[in-house]
Formats: C-alpha cells, structure tokens, sequence
C-alpha cells in the first residue's frame, strides 16, 4: 500500500494513496457531509455538491467524495468559503424540496435534514418554482413521493448491484428530472419485485414502505382478536432503532413492547418456520425418492418470487409449493387455534412484523385469500414496530426481557431462527432431512458449509447416508439468475437451492432499520461493511442457546399434526400449508 502525505486544516497526515478526499478525510477523523456518495462509491455521481472541499492542485472548490489525494494536498473543511458553499448546495436542495418534516415518516432519521443542520442551512434562501411532484402509492410494498427525492441516484445503484435489475431511472432531464420505473409507471406496474432494498438506502422521506400501522389501529378499535407474530430477523435489529449497538439480540424487549401496545397473543413466526422445514423436507425428500422436479428451490422469500413470476415463469414447477413460514402461521392461527380458542376466523387480525417490505405485497397474493379472509391481515416492517413503539411512549430499553406466548404455537427450535439468514433455510431443511434419511440427528447440529452473509453464490456436497445432494445458496436477484440461467440450459447440478430476495438474506430486507454511519456515532467506521455480519450472528447464538435444534422435535409442531393436520403433505397440509404460482403476463421472458 502507497501512502501520500496530505494536510487537513493544517495537520500533517498519511493516508493510503487512491481514495477520495472524503474517505482520507474520515480515515483521519473529520467527518465532510455528503448525500449522494454511499457505501464506498456504490452510488457516486458526484452530484449533490454537499461534500465540496477546498484543495490545493484544484482548481476552486472540489466534490471530496470523488476527488483523489494526491501527495503534497493541503485540504481545507472550515474556510469560508467551503462551508458558504455547501451550505448554498443544501440550500438550493431544499428550494425544490416539499418541506413538511413533521408529516414525513423519515423525520428522525432523514439524511438532508442532518445535512441541513451541519451546514447551517436553515432558512429558505432560494424561493422558486417546485418541478412537478410524481406520488405513485398504487403497492402495496413501498411508495414514491417525487417532492422529497434529491435525485441522489443512490436507488438506482441498488437496485441495479442487488438485482441487476434497472428498475429505477432518471426520467427526463434538467429542472425536469425525476426517479421513477420506467416510463413513470407505478411500481405495481413495473417488474420491481418489491423487495425494499432501494427504501433502504435513500435518504430522505423520497421512498418509504408502505405503512399498514393505521390499519392496525382499525383492528385494535374494531374489537378484533389482534395476534401478533414476529419473524427471526426483527429481533437481531430492532435494538438498532433504540441506540443498541449493531447486532444485539433483543427478544426478550420486543416480546414486551408487543404486549404493551395491546396484541393478544405475542409468537413468534418460528414455529412458522418449523412447520415449513417438515413439510418442505418432506417435500424435498419425495421429489428426490419419486423422480420429482430438481432442483427444487425454496418459497420463503416473496421478492424471489415476484422475481420468479416476472422473469422465469417456465420455472415455477421448480419452487417449493411451502407457503412462507408467516403465512402457514397465519393459516393455522385462523383454522386450528382459532378452532382451539372457539374463535371465529373472521374476528382474528394476524399482524406480521416482518424485516421485508415484499411481504406487504405476499398478503395480498389471491392465493392467499381463502374466502376474501387472507392468511394474514397487515404487515409492519421493523421500522414500523420501532414508530408503533415510540408513539405509544414505550421506553423500550427499560423493558424487562419477556416470553413469547406459549399457548398452542409457543414452542420454537434453533432451525426456525436462523431462517433470518441467507443459507438458514437451507440449513434448518437439511437438519431434518439428515434425519429423515439416517433415522439419527447430525453430529454437529450445524451444516456450516452453507453459512456466509455476502451476496454470493454458496453451494456445498452433502453425502447422507449414500444420497448425494448437492446444495446451493443465492441472495440478491444478481446471484440468483446464474442459478436459474444454468436450470434454464439443463446444466444445474443441484438437488436443493436457497433463493433470498434481499442481499444477504432477511438480515437485510427492505424494512429492516436503515443503516447509516451518520446516525451511528458508537459504531465502527466499517459498520456498512459489517452489519450483517453482526446481526447474523445474533441469530447463530440464540439457535445455539436452544435446547431444541431441529424442527422434527417442536413438540407443539408433532401436537399439531397428530390433533390436526394428519402428517406432513397431508391433503390437509396442502390445502391450508401450500400454494401455487403464475407467470405474470406481460413481464415474464420465457426462453424454452
Ligand atoms: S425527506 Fe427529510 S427534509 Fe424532506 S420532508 Fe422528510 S424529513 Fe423533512
Ligand atoms: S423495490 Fe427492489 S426491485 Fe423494486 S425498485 Fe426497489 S430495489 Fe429495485
Ligand atoms: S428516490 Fe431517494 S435514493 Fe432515489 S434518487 Fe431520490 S432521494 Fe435518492
Ligand atoms: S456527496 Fe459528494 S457530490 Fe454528493
């Protein structure tokens, strides 16, 4: 490594030759606001000018998150006129910006209202025109308001890095410019598989899920039975949202926030996830004994499956027929334990606190409308528990640690947490699967060979008992095409695939508390690099803290099938447990 010796604001430094003023900066310990750079040069248009630094060799004022040090540089943050002109650049942002902060679901954790603050940007000093204002709320998953967007680009450069996908643009041009799916049509309209990913990175108020929290209000004031379930991957990031550092486990907090906003029955979506593993096992194990389908993928993941319906319809018998484990849940909440409870159906709300934002879109799949009442009325991102918490003045860091409830679905094994991380399914599955096969539990519980939290393609050979099967692991739609290219050509060698919609699984959905170095001053400077790490390793030490480890021994699950569904792949199980798919006119590129 070549290193340069720079001055900032008159202090000598060495700093590693080839990165951007802003990242030799921040190496040094000055912190020069920026907006459109992030995640070191995923999105850099160099567009915003909020980042503008004096420097010696330059000519006038520079953008610092895209010019480089160079040996000799003497940088200048605080001069007059560096600070007069970001604060102009800001200033001239919010001249075209639709100001009504206390409406705004970002408020709090808005990037150009922290951008604002530091450069002293408060008063309207330009007044003008607005450009046209372009609101698309048509999804169900996430919205666009054009007023707040600083056209950063930022969503465009995720989407494209997660999925290859170009759903997001620039239309038109000039004073005219704004984002939009293509030809300004509405998300719902367009191939975007409503995975989030691009909600979480932008900035301001531009793009947001699609809040369901007054729906859950209606629930609670009509008197309904409002139960609650909440999936693995809350947990491991809700603390973020209360100043927790990154990846701590909290649980036994969340378990009592919900109960103090007022559901009536607090679980926790494993038990889905365990019912899953049995019969997606089961499923697995007849495809591969009776000459089925292979390689069979698995169906947990709704933005996979949107993905899967637009763009690879001829593939569709490869997927797992399982329902996600928070929509078998909610079908057994609305036949079996409401039958237990003496209940009818139609008086049960099932509220899903979920870390994705394409979940919002899967409730309302008419495949999972059984007589116009769904599997699952409303769902809550994790941003949204944390909104619902702070509005009702819950102090959730003083909260004792409590448990979920244990009547008819409280029990859960380590299998069905670790579903929140990319090769988690895959894992949980091939626990039961080993035992299916060997009549013995795997020594280790563990199949490590199929963990990791990048976005990559994992696979690994697994020898059990005499049948060999061949696994692989994708997250991201960039991942997954190389799988589905390769089923495509009839050159795929697996028996068994995991597909994540999100980059790294559910640890990183679309709803998931936004990460931002900005906000996070007890944080290393390499927290974009390794959150997911972190809060993936909450969910690894909470399945090693079980004493159950795999699904096959959830006694509630064996109860369940003996008072109920008869056995895995039952008649019954089908019908309540599974579902189907349908290439989506007019998206799909079938290539036979
Ligand atoms: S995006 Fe930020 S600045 Fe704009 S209205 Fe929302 S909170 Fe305010
Ligand atoms: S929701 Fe996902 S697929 Fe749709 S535009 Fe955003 S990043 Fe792209
Ligand atoms: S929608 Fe958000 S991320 Fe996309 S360009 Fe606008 S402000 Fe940036
Ligand atoms: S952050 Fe440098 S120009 Fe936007």
């Amino acid at each position: 490594m070549s290193l340069v010796n720079i001055k900032i604001e008159g202090q000598p430094y060495q700093v590693e030759a080839g990165l951007t003023i802003l990242e030799a900066a921040k190496a040094c310990g000055y912190e020069i606001p920026s907006l459109c750079a992030f995640n070191h040069g995923e999105c850099n248009q160099g567009s915003c000018r909020v980042c503008l630094v004096e420097a010696t060799g330059a000519r006038g004022l520079v953008a610092s998150c895209v010019y480089p040090v160079s040996e000799g540089m003497e940088i200048k943050i605080s001069s007059p006129a560096a600070v007069q002109a970001r604060r102009r650049s800001v200033e001239l942002m919010l001249s075209n910006h639709n100001k009504n902060c206390q409406q705004c679901d970002k408020n709090g954790q808005c990037e150009l209202l922290h951008v604002a603050q530091i450069t002293g940007a408060r008063e309207d000093a330009f007044q003008g025109v607005h450009s046209e204002t372009h609101i698309d709320t048509l999804a169900p998953g996430l919205i666009r308001d054009t007023s707040k967007c600083i056209l950063c680009g930022r969503c465009i450069a995720r989407c494209s890095n997660a999925h290859g996908m170009g759903i997001l643009g620039f239309e038109n041009r000039g004073f005219a410019t704004f984002v939009s799916p293509a030809e300004n049509r509405s998300f719902a309209d367009s191939p975007c598989i409503q995975c989030g990913q691009c909600v979480n990175v932008c900035p301001t108020g531009a793009l947001m899920e699609h809040s369901e929290i007054d729906k859950v209000d209606a629930a609670f004031k009509a008197g309904k039975h409002v139960i609650v379930q909440a999936a693995p991957a809350v947990r491991a990031a809700i603390g973020e949202e209360f100043d927790n550092p990154v990846g701590t486990p909290c649980t036994g907090k969340m378990i009592a926030a919900l109960r103090r906003l007022g559901f009536e029955r607090v679980y926790d979506v494993n038990f889905g996830a365990d019912l899953t593993i049995m019969e997606e096992g089961t499923e697995l194990l007849g495809r591969l004994q009776n000459g089925g389908v292979l390689p069979m993928i698995t169906s947990c993941s709704p933005g996979w499956i949107n993905y899967a319906e637009y763009n690879y319809g001829d593939l569709l018998p490869h997927l797992s027929s399982c329902k996600s484990p928070h929509e078998m849940q909610g079908a057994v909440i609305k036949s079996y334990w409401a039958q237990e409870k003496g209940i009818d159906p139609k008086d049960i709300f099932v509220v899903s606190i979920m870390p994705c934002v394409a979940k919002k879109f899967e409730k309302e799949r008419e495949q999972l409308i059984t007589n116009g009442n769904p599997d699952v009325d409303a769902v809550l991102t994790t941003r949204e528990l944390a909104r619902m918490i702070r509005r009702a003045g819950i102090m959730f860091n003083r909260l004792p640690d409590e448990e979920w409830d244990q009547d008819i679905m409280g029990d859960y094994t380590g299998a069905g947490v670790i579903f929140g991380v990319t090769g988690g399914v895959m894992e949980a599955a091939l626990r039961t699967v080993y035992f299916k096969l060997t009549g013995k539990e795997s020594e280790p519980v563990e199949f490590t060979a199929v963990r990791g939290h990048d976005a990559g393609i994992r696979e690994a050979s697994l020898d059990i008992n005499g049948t060999t099967v061949n696994v692989a692991i994708a997250s991201g739609m960039k991942s997954a095409k190389v799988l589905l290219d390769e089923i495509r050509e009839g050159k795929s060698k697996y028996q068994f695939i995991e597909i994540m919609g999100c980059p790294g699984g559910c640890i990183n959905g679309g709803g998931q508390p936004y990460v931002r170095p900005c906000f996070m001053p007890n944080e290393g400077d390499d927290i974009l690099d390794t959150y997911k790490e972190k809060r993936a390793q909450a969910l690894y030490s909470e399945d090693e803290r079980q004493t159950l480890r795999q699904s096959h021994k959830n006694p509630q699950i064996i109860e369940l099938y003996e008072k109920f569904l008869g056995e895995p792949n039952s008649h019954k199980a089908h019908e309540l447990l599974h579902t189907t798919y349908a290439a989506r006119e007019g998206f799909n590129e079938v290539k036979k």
